[in-house]
């Protein structure tokens, strides 16, 4: 596929190591323009562009830059995009540490609702619940009982059944978690976010939350914040919270 990604940091740069590697053509952009990736771009084989350029001629674009980053885009950046273009979301909220406030977003606490509003185009919500340090390093076969599943949100089927091929030849099951209005049960808070689990756990930690949003809201919400607050304070403590081992951070936070 022609992949175009917007976004060159930790997400963006792994994804389009990883998209090379499957034998996609791929072009990246950030914020400072293609001079500043010259290094990625001989480390990954991915091509530098500019934001305008990556959307171009694309079958699939990555949206890979922080949520307060996203009203900087270039206004009308997808207006003529082909309906059959898919664009994949993996952003998440980050008000206390990252993003501030942005009160749109949080009229209905739905991180990629309000990214489709912003871009004015329908998303595939993916990536956002997995560290870019697992998404790199903790791929498997299929069938490896190991395999940490992915979900995967959107209102668009076709465009879910491309990500769910690109999630599997990433070496991950992806799960159809339902729409973007149901994609708050894989936001940071959910019991779900960047735990590494097996698909089996996965399916069963989603219908535990239920799909009822009202209720779900100042739970997440809550636990989200919270969360923040203890990275920012303590980040191995925060680490440790998560009740699954996480494996590949072991060597940095032998304790985890
Ligand atoms: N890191 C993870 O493990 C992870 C995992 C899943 C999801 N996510 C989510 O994915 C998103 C990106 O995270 P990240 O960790 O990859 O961020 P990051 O490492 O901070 O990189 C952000 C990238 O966005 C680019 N950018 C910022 N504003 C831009 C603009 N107006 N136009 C074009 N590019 C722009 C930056 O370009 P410059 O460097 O030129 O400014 C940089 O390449 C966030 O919402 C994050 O929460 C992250």
């Amino acid at each position: 596929m022609n992949i175009g990604i917007i976004g060159s940091g930790q997400i963006g740069s792994c994804l389009a190591t990883k998209f090379v590697k499957l034998g996609h053509s791929v072009s990246i952009a950030n914020s400072r323009g293609p001079a500043s990736l010259k290094q990625l771009a001989e480390e990954t084989g991915a091509e530098a562009a500019t934001v305008e350029e990556v959307v171009k001629n694309k079958e699939l674009i990555v949206v890979a830059i922080p949520q307060k980053s996203i009203p900087d885009l270039p206004k009308n950046l997808f207006k003529n995009l082909p309906k059959n273009v898919v664009v994949i979301d993996t952003g998440n909220y980050y008000p206390d540490l990252r993003d501030g406030v942005l009160p749109e977003l949080e009229q209905s606490g739905i991180d990629s609702l309000w990214m489709q509003e912003q871009l004015g185009i329908s998303v595939v919500k993916v990536f956002n619940s997995i560290f870019a340090t697992s998404l790199n390093d903790l791929g498997r076969p299929e069938g490896d009982r190991n395999r940490i599943a992915l979900a995967v949100s959107g209102d668009d089927a076709k465009a879910k059944e491309i990500v769910f091929q690109l999630v599997d030849d990433l070496g991950f099951d992806p799960l159809d978690i339902g729409t973007i209005a149901q994609s708050w049960r894989q936001q940071p808070g959910s019991t779900i976010y960047c735990r590494d689990i097996n698909l089996a756990e996965l399916k069963k930690r989603v219908v535990a939350m239920g799909t009822d949003w009202s209720e779900m809201h100042e739970l997440i919400i809550g636990k989200h914040h919270s969360d923040q607050l203890l990275m920012a304070a303590d980040f191995p403590a925060w680490l440790k919270g998560f009740r699954e081992p996480l494996t590949h951070l072991r060597d940095k936070y032998p304790d985890s």
